[in-house]
């Protein structure tokens, strides 16, 4: 069997976490100020929801197994309070609507403070963990691909409702056509990760 279609079944951690990471910004790139209220917020709803499975997946899964090999790396100290921090940009955000003189900017504050985060795991976090959990990233890949389907699950209405509002129609009946609408939201969130 090949390395290929072992990986296809059991993804390594660290690509799936930038997988996510390229999602939430190819998001924000499709997000502009002069698009009308309703687009811009199904794009905040989807960087919300997106986000806040993202964060939690890192949380109970990727952040742990780290936090055994370097206890008291700055890098992982500071990521807790700065998922703290997105956490109540989202919370703002979402008690706001696209029809607020606000909103803008808070989606920009946002992905101000998220773009920071990434930049901060992209260079010190995943290298690290691929020179150091090596031969783990495969388990903790399969770990995190289970757990976020559970937390999926729940919220795929959400989570499918933020598409159709943000996507085109022609382009909606594309990808459902190819996925299925039940598979729809399972299939956007991990699109990257599976495309690679
Ligand atoms: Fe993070
Ligand atoms: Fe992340």
């Amino acid at each position: 069997m090949t390395t290929h279609v072992l990986s296809a079944f059991a993804p390594k951690i660290t690509r799936m976490i930038r997988a996510d990471h390229a999602n939430l910004l190819g998001i924000f790139h499709r997000y502009t100020a002069d698009a009308p209220a309703a687009t811009r917020q199904a794009l905040a709803d989807r960087l919300c929801v997106g986000l806040e499975i993202h964060m939690k997946l890192e949380e109970e899964v990727f952040y742990p197994a780290l936090r055994e090999l370097y206890p008291g790396e700055e890098v992982i100290a500071k990521s807790a309070p700065e998922h703290n921090h997105l956490h109540r940009l989202i919370a703002r955000l979402r008690r706001m609507s696209a029809e607020d003189i606000g909103f803008d900017g808070a989606v920009l504050e946002l992905m101000r403070s998220l773009m920071h985060h990434i930049a901060d795991e992209e260079t010190v976090l995943l290298p690290a963990a691929e020179r150091v959990l090596s031969e783990h990233l495969d388990e903790l890949g399969g770990r995190m691909r289970r757990r976020r389907f559970e937390l999926a699950r729940p919220r795929v209405g959400e989570i499918v409702s933020g598409v159709v509002r943000s996507t085109p129609p022609s382009t909606l009946a594309m990808v459902a056509g190819a996925f299925g609408i039940g598979l729809l939201a399972a299939a956007l969130l991990g699109r990257r990760e599976e495309s690679d």
